[in-house]
């Protein structure tokens, strides 16, 4: 029998480029993006979700502080009654008051088969690391980076020759069917 059940509300946050995000929007199935919200008000990705229609936010910590950043930002999800809020390239730690406001419903993608590489310059040390794979994973948010339960990864080689740059265009092209693919199923868990 089809899945009756409305969509689940999602709200994603980013910093940046946004690819993940806009793979996220124009695969959901079960879910739906309600808003997509930046810590930076330039970042390119809220420009193409405000062209179709989703509603964006956009507030710098920098203006205000981390606290009331963060107390804006969760004001703006509610009242977009997100369910499931969905980290897209978002470069912050979020605090335990905000993580407890959606605890078990925050998601993640990361570029690295966790639990390895945890943080920055992933590609770079998986190649230094002489991998033969590399890959990405989407996991659940909880106050230690990028540590909590994994949902989902998918594994890319990596080819001789390979720099963190070329090795990061074939993960992303992974990170853009799984993330979909991996919120789809948390949603209709
Ligand atoms: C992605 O590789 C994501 O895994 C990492 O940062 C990058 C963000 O890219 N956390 P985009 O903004 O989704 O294009």
């Amino acid at each position: 029998m089809p899945d009756q059940r409305p969509p689940v509300r999602v709200g994603v946050l980013i910093s940046g480029r946004g690819s993940n995000m806009m793979s996220l929007v124009e695969q959901a199935d079960g879910y739906q993006v309600v808003l997509v919200a930046s810590d930076r008000p330039d970042a390119a990705g809220l420009n193409w979700a405000a062209d179709r229609g989703i509603p964006t936010f956009a507030l710098s910590p920098k203006e205000i502080g981390k606290p009331a950043y963060e107390a804006a930002v969760l004001d703006r999800l509610t009242k977009h009654g997100a369910q499931v809020v969905a980290l897209a390239g978002y470069m912050r730690l979020l605090s335990s008051g905000f993580i407890d406001a959606y605890r078990g419903n925050i998601v993640n993608i990361h570029p690295s088969l966790l639990p390895l590489y945890k943080g920055l310059d992933t590609h770079a040390r998986a190649i230094a690391a002489g991998d033969a794979q590399a890959g990405c994973s989407v996991h659940l948010v909880t106050e230690e980076l990028d540590a909590g339960e994994v949902l989902g990864q998918a594994h890319v080689p990596v080819e001789p020759g390979d720099t963190p740059d070329s090795l990061a265009a074939r993960v992303l092209a992974a990170e853009h069917d799984l993330y979909p693919r991996i919120l789809s199923e948390f949603c209709r868990r």
